[in-house]
């Protein structure tokens, strides 16, 4: 999969992608993630990429140019799945969505700033604008960060338990169920005996009964 992020500040998108499952994901081979500055496809002599919104109020826009030159420019190159607006008036990001997501080649995330994009934008180059909660962010390089943090965990050999993406909280609109590891107990708190007990099959059943009680206690909309 290539994901092509375009930004005004790369480098607050480089950590994420430097270190543990999305690192491995990229040494792999797995999945490619380019970094584009939307400043090197401003013609101004400022490298500016944003102006004053028609019809005055405060707040600067993000202007049609340098983002349409950016996108033809890598729709020359390759044909994209998706063209992905990050914005907090998107379709709310959901483990659904990211499972989608993850059986893309080629997809481009836009990040939003200022006031937004000139509306443009969102009708003739956005083929989907996502948002990753009900918050404002001051851009959307965080959003994009976590939507390609969910996709790409999702992606086969990102992960080496294979198993593990599918056993994720949200994965069956289950939450997943509580973990222990060692010591057995601590403090006189006990790791409940059935995780002790080696029966496969009883186990799997104490954790499917614990996703369920887990998710009518906590997120009992996610069994509507
Ligand atoms: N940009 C600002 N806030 C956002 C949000 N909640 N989701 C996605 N992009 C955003």
């Amino acid at each position: 999969m290539r994901i092509d992020i375009i930004t005004v500040l790369p480098q607050l998108l480089e950590s994420p992608f430097q270190h543990s499952i999305l690192k491995r994901a990229i040494e792999k081979g797995i999945v490619e993630v380019n970094l584009i500055n939307l400043r090197d496809y401003s013609t101004h002599k400022q490298k500016s990429v944003d102006d004053y919104a028609f019809g005055g109020g405060a707040g600067m826009v993000m202007g049609i140019e340098p983002i349409a030159n950016c996108i033809n420019a890598l729709k020359a190159e390759r044909q994209y799945d998706e063209v992905i607006y990050t914005s907090p008036d998107g379709e709310t990001l959901n483990q659904k969505m990211a499972n989608h997501l993850s059986t893309f080649k080629n997809i481009i995330i836009l990040c939003g700033h200022y006031k937004g994009v000139d509306e443009r934008v969102r009708q003739h180059l956005i083929t989907r604008e996502i948002s990753i909660g009900d918050y404002v962010l001051s851009g959307g390089e965080l959003a994009a960060a976590v939507i390609c943090d969910s996709i790409i965990r999702l992606i086969p050999g990102a992960i080496s338990d294979e198993t593990s993406a599918l056993t994720d909280s949200f994965q069956d609109n289950l939450l997943a169920p509580p973990v222990y590891t060692r010591p057995a107990e601590y403090n006189g708190w006990k790791v409940p005996d059935i995780l002790l007990s080696g029966h496969n099959k009883n186990i799997e059943e104490w954790r499917h009964e614990q996703s369920i009680e887990r998710t009518q206690k906590r997120r009992p909309d996610l069994l509507k």
